[in-house]
């Protein structure tokens, strides 16, 4: 049966263009987009505005938001069929963060975990980012998204969508969907080289388009206990092997586990399977990519695209916020 655009649910992401994505971010959302992308309306965005709060140096803004570009695309989302676009195209975005503002308590925003966190570093900070979840909440209602994809991290941020549109459609009457944030519970913490979450402030990442290189001296570098080949070893608590969870399948897989649980595997072999097994999988995604870096143009015209589809919907809904407010006379 073919599904009417509009009877079609909704879907909003966006990544701030801060730098190479690891495999962290992949599996715990990126992946998630592409498999998700074709059941719903999609919109993924490139949140530069959200990114000026840590990169305030143009030449490296641009060249940020064309990776981010090149990396969406790489993943397999489909510009011919969703929207890619740079938030900073769609002024609307920063117009409804306004309106919001005005809506929402400095208490209320003192609770965020991203701002406490911030304030614990001991830094005084800026009010783009005490302000981060209004653009955010912007970002998502614009579209009347129904679902957003996230890491974990990013919850309390949905949370706040959800008040702040509560909020809104009590003061103004109804304009808003409330969103629901979609976490893919088995990964939400894809473990760092060092068995923390990883996570590029502990640098203990594998980026998402590493060099075999990089692949290897990354695993070379996952500790290990001293226990000889044929020693049995817990695959629940061997690093490597949370590693395995990820990139080793099938008849592999299960080998690999029984050789683990009762003995006849060294974490050498384990290394050399994982390093391999990650490159093979990593190999085809970075190739993508270095053959749609070749073509920056084709990439100007997705951005342009997605940011005409996207202003179409976004000013659409500022219509109806205006109104609703009363600035229209
Ligand atoms: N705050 C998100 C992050 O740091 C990025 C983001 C900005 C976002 N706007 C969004 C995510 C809207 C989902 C929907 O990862």
């Amino acid at each position: 049966m073919l599904i009417m655009a509009h009877d079609q649910k909704i879907l909003l992401s966006g990544v701030k263009p801060t730098g190479r994505p690891h495999i962290g971010n992949y599996f715990g959302a990126l992946k998630q987009f592409v498999d998700l992308q074709n059941d719903y309306k999609s919109f993924f965005m490139i949140a530069d505005y959200h990114s000026l709060n840590f990169i305030q140096n143009a030449k490296e803004m641009r060249s940020l938001s064309l990776d981010l570009t090149l990396d969406y695309l790489a993943i397999g989302l489909d510009p011919k069929k969703h929207t890619i676009f740079k938030q900073s195209a769609v002024s609307e975005h920063t117009e409804l963060a306004w309106i919001f503002d005005t809506i929402t308590t400095v208490p209320y925003l003192e609770r965020a975990h991203a701002f406490k966190d911030a304030e614990n570093k001991g830094k005084e900070v800026s009010v783009g980012t005490f302000n981060y979840p209004m653009l955010m909440a912007a970002d998502i209602l614009l579209y009347d998204a129904d679902v957003v994809p996230v890491g974990q991290d990013q919850k309390q941020h949905i949370e706040i969508t959800r008040d702040t549109a509560e909020k809104f459609n009590r003061i103004f009457g109804e304009t808003f969907t409330l969103p629901e944030p979609l976490i893919m519970e088995e990964v939400k913490a894809v473990p760092g080289i060092d068995g923390q979450k990883m996570s590029k402030s502990y640098k203990n990442t594998i980026p998402l388009f590493a060099t075999d290189t990089e692949i290897k001296n990354a695993v070379m570098k996952i500790p290990t206990d001293s226990r000889g080949v044929e020693e049995a070893k817990d695959p629940e608590t061997d690093k490597v092997f949370a590693f395995h969870k990820l990139f080793t399948q099938g008849q592999q897989f299960g080998d690999l586990k029984d050789r683990y649980e009762n003995g006849g595997i060294g974490y050498k072999e384990s290394k050399e399977m994982l390093i391999k097994n990650i490159i093979n999988f990593v190999t085809p995604l970075r190739e993508k990519r270095s053959g749609l870096e070749k073509d920056l143009d084709f990439i100007q015209d997705i951005l342009s695209e997605g940011e005409r589809a996207a202003k179409k919907c976004a000013e659409e809904k500022m219509e109806d916020v205006r109104n609703k407010i009363g600035v229209t006379l």
